[in-house]
């Protein structure tokens, strides 16, 4: 006898051609939880009709689940038999019916954190992607819509506290047990299904409507975590007047319910009406959370918000169409944090960020285009593709018809498939008659995957004097698109005249669509200095050689912020390829330029701070044929202990004086603090005698998270004896506080000290380090691999390292255990020695018996 569903899986690969609609739809779906931390009762009540015009069985997915007591109408029903995991039914020539089935699941044993899960000690739910079918039997594919009634039972002293998707109708008690019976009016996929149950307390707060419906908001904690939820509370109401404000977009429940827990997979989760949230995007006070982590708080807040009509009331057709909902969400909440801060600042984040994690991705084997064609775990494809290349798209559109039409666009599209299913070419589909345009090349940002890069040059008339910008684009061979065709590629230009006074130049919007185009720019006396992708008005590379002193003019006179902070960038980065390649021409330019910044650090503190950093050590490697992680880090640091060292009055002058209060937080103290740290980082980096003492007093007088950990941070890159003595007092003080501790693995993992490897291998054994935490997990191995001499140490004792974290994860949880491995299919990047380290690694993790199919798709793409 054969068991088939213990065979290891042989992985099937699903196409996007493929998409058939269903042929059954479920109108009404109820469930009833007798709920148990290590066994729950499942009860589910599905009404069925058929849409397929003939006879068709209804297959319902099922991942780890056996069925118990199938009734059809009321009867046992016999007509059934298993598929791998799915259940599936012969209703004959019924085209309705009610069916229901029984499922019994153990809470404690899902350490994937996928379906229903224990967390603490209470019950929560994670659905998206496919995750209902670890609940209960179900088509769960967004294609289905249903309205949920969900009624819950348990121990009243274990759940307090019990919550559902839309409004609670009822409740009652019977003797220890309590329940409460759900409903939400509105239908939605089965991925948007949540439940809670757990001891928690509530921060609550209302928010009026346009139309002036008053929305009750509760953002549910633990016990102690309280008065730590009044800056993603703030979020929230933010993020609702905003969206009525910018989109014309209503919350449409009574109830709008936030809940934190500190076992999960991802950031947050939209589901409607209740949003289940790492606690890292939650919980914020000064003592605790950076700067930074409150900015992570209020973008993550309005984001799963803004999902309410962008994810929920137009969903997803299909998993193929994810960038639908999360490109144009990350838009929204893109656009809502500018709105709340600084928009070039925001922008400046949201590039780094971009080229940091998605042009990696882009470049290497495990690229796909925003609208994939054809995947074999869909966990694996919430990438920086989806997501932010996406994002970046929806903007090029929004770039291109300017924010009033892009509106009109959104509106037709909201109002077209509001309740719907959607796909891609819906959503272009109304931007193209909503905002009149034509975006028939356009699509081709849907389809082609890679990076489009572009050569610009400027050629001169000598006869006339007449300038023109010659423009060529290529996009690059990725995995399974070898020929590419040009793209639409909107680029914001300003040609700026050194001797005729710029005030008359115009900035204007160049539509690149052919391989090659030449683009008049008028007479110039003298060569133009040439701004090009203000803004960063498309997700591409631009080759455009310049002189040091035209990037210095550039850098200190462009009127763009974000072509100011470009400008020095490249400065930067030409030096140290250069630096890198032996070909080193002096730091002196650099210098200057970053002195011309820092003088105006009154105007905005946080734009200096971000333009006066130096190019990350990933993103100079991607600047290289081969990447050489030890050259890079040595040329890095050489500059940034020069930049230190000659502007050591200036960083000590951005030092002196008080640091603002902690509490804070307005745009100047933020920006403020932002730059202290950096100055501090330069300070160290020059080995000034006094710079351990500098900042374990920055980190001793530290009245808040943001200077204590940037202050940690410099210290742990170092050797002092500081060092020691403050990473054991931040422990010994926030040893009790998850995320915090996070933060105390963190920094050390991403020290420059050459044994960093040692040392994360030292801290897994740590009794605080546990693998059953995704943000533990990521605090230590991710900023490993973020870390990249040390993840590239030549002895590959990085790789061996993220390679037995993933083999040693993989059976608890394979979708945090895959997203480990894309670092180690960078190998081609690197010299021969580094690749057979790295693709050994991979074949290894391959080796491996009931490997998961995240796991196994992310490994074998790698090694192609
Ligand atoms: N849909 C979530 C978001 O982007 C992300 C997520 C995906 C969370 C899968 C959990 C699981 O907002
Ligand atoms: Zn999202």
């Amino acid at each position: 006898m054969t068991d088939l569903s213990s065979t290891p899986a042989i992985p099937v690969t699903i196409h996007r051609g493929d998409y058939r609609p269903p042929e059954w739809q479920v109108p009404d779906i109820a469930l009833d939880f007798a709920l148990g931390i290590d066994e729950t009762k499942v009860a589910a009540a599905l009404s069925v009709v058929r849409q397929a015009d003939a006879p068709a069985p209804l297959v319902l997915r099922g991942d780890g689940l056996t069925p118990a007591a199938v009734r059809v109408d009321g009867e046992v029903w016999n007509d059934w038999h298993m598929d791998g995991g799915d259940l599936i039914v012969d209703l004959g020539e019924r085209t309705a019916a009610t069916v229901e089935i029984e499922t019994v699941i153990n809470p404690a044993a899902n350490t994937q954190l996928m379906g229903l899960y224990a967390s603490n000690g209470m019950l929560c739910t994670q659905c998206e992607a496919e995750g209902f079918r670890r609940i209960t039997f179900h088509p769960d594919r967004p294609d289905v819509l249903s309205r949920y009634r969900v009624r819950m039972e348990g121990d009243k002293a274990a759940f307090p506290i019990l919550l559902s998707n839309g409004n609670c109708i009822e409740r009652g008690e019977e003797g220890s047990d309590h329940w409460a019976l759900w409903e939400d009016p509105w239908p939605k996929p089965s991925y948007l299904f949540a439940l809670v149950a757990g001891d928690l307390v509530v921060n609550k707060d209302s928010f009026t409507t346009m139309s002036g419906r008053k929305v009750d908001l509760g953002i549910w904690v633990r016990e102690g975590d309280l008065d730590r939820t009044g800056h993603a509370m703030d979020a929230l109401k933010n993020s609702m007047k905003w969206d009525e404000a910018v989109y014309g977009r209503e919350y449409d429940l009574d109830l709008f319910n936030i809940v934190a827990v500190g076992d999960f997979n991802m950031g947050a989760m939209e589901n409607k009406g209740l949003n289940i949230f790492n606690t890292r995007y939650i919980l914020a006070d000064p003592d605790t959370a950076t700067d930074l982590d409150y900015d992570g708080v209020e973008g993550v807040v309005a984001h799963e918000y803004f999902h309410n009509w962008s994810g929920n009331r137009v969903t997803c057709r299909d998993w193929f169409q994810l960038s639908l909902k999360e490109g144009f969400t990350v838009f929204r909440d893109q656009s809502f944090s500018a709105d709340m801060g600084s928009p070039p600042v925001k922008r400046i984040e949201d590039v780094r960020l971009l080229r940091a994690a998605q042009f990696p991705e882009d470049a290497g084997p495990l690229a796909h285009p925003i609208r994939p064609d054809s995947f074999q775990e869909i966990s694996n494809f919430y990438t920086a593709t989806i997501y932010n290349k996406g994002a970046e798209i929806i903007r090029m559109m929004a770039t291109m018809v300017g924010p009033e039409r892009f509106r009109k666009g959104t509106d037709l599209y909201f109002e077209r498939h509001d309740g719907e299913a959607a796909t891609c070419e819906d959503f272009v589909r109304a931007i193209e008659d909503g905002a009149d345009i034509d975006l028939a090349q356009f699509r081709l940002w849907y389809g082609q995957a890679g990076t489009p890069r572009i050569t610009a040059r400027i050629g001169t008339d000598a006869a006339t004097g007449e300038r023109t910008l010659h423009l060529a684009q290529l996009v690059p061979p990725t995995p399974g698109q070898p020929d590419k065709a040009p793209m639409q590629i909107p680029l914001r230009i300003k040609a700026f005249d050194l001797d005729g006074g710029h005030g008359a130049e115009e900035e204007r919007l160049v539509l690149l669509d052919r391989a090659e185009m030449a683009v008049p720019l008028g007479r110039y006396r003298s060569r133009p200095m040439l701004s090009i992708n203000r803004g960063f008005s498309a997700p591409v590379i631009v080759d455009f050689a310049r002189e040091e002193d035209e990037l210095a003019w550039l850098a200190a006179h462009d009127d763009d912020p974000f072509a100011r902070y470009e400008a020095l960038q490249q400065l930067m980065l030409d030096t140290l390829v250069a630096a890198v390649s032996g070909k080193g021409g002096g730091s002196g330019a650099v210098i200057e330029a970053v002195a011309q910044t820092l003088a105006g650090r009154t105007g905005d503190p946080a734009f200096v701070a971000e333009a006066v950093l130096l190019p990350s050590e990933a993103f100079i490697g991607d600047q290289m044929v081969t990447v050489d992680p030890d050259a890079i880090r040595r040329e890095r640091l050489a500059l940034q202990g020069a930049i230190g060292a000659a502007l050591e009055a200036e960083w000590r002058g951005v030092l002196s004086g008080d640091a603002p209060a902690a509490t804070d937080l307005s745009r100047g103290a933020k920006g403020g603090r932002r730059l202290r740290g950096v100055a501090l980082a330069y300070l160290a980096a020059a080995g000034l005698d006094d710079a351990a003492a500098l900042a374990f007093r920055i980190f001793s007088d530290a009245d808040g998270m943001t200077e204590r950990q940037a202050a940690l941070a410099t210290l742990a890159h170092g050797d002092s004896e500081e060092r020691a003595h403050a990473l054991d007092i931040f422990y010994q003080r926030y040893r009790d506080n998850p995320l915090v501790l996070d933060k105390w693995f963190q920094v050390q993992a991403w020290s420059l000290r050459p044994d960093t490897v040692d040392a994360v291998k030292e801290l897994a054994r740590h009794p605080d380090f546990t693998l059953a935490n995704p943000n533990r997990v990521r605090s230590l191995y991710g900023a490993l691999t973020g870390n990249q001499a040390a993840f590239h140490r030549a002895d590959g004792a990085g790789y061996r390292l993220i390679a037995d974290l993933v083999i040693a994860l993989d059976p608890k949880n394979p979708q945090t255990a895959a997203k480990m491995i894309p670092p180690l299919g960078r190998w081609k990047r690197f010299d021969e020695g580094r690749q057979a380290l790295m693709r050994a690694e991979l074949e290894r993790i391959l080796a491996q018996r009931g490997l998961s199919r995240d796991v196994t798709e992310q490994a074998s793409k790698s090694l192609a």
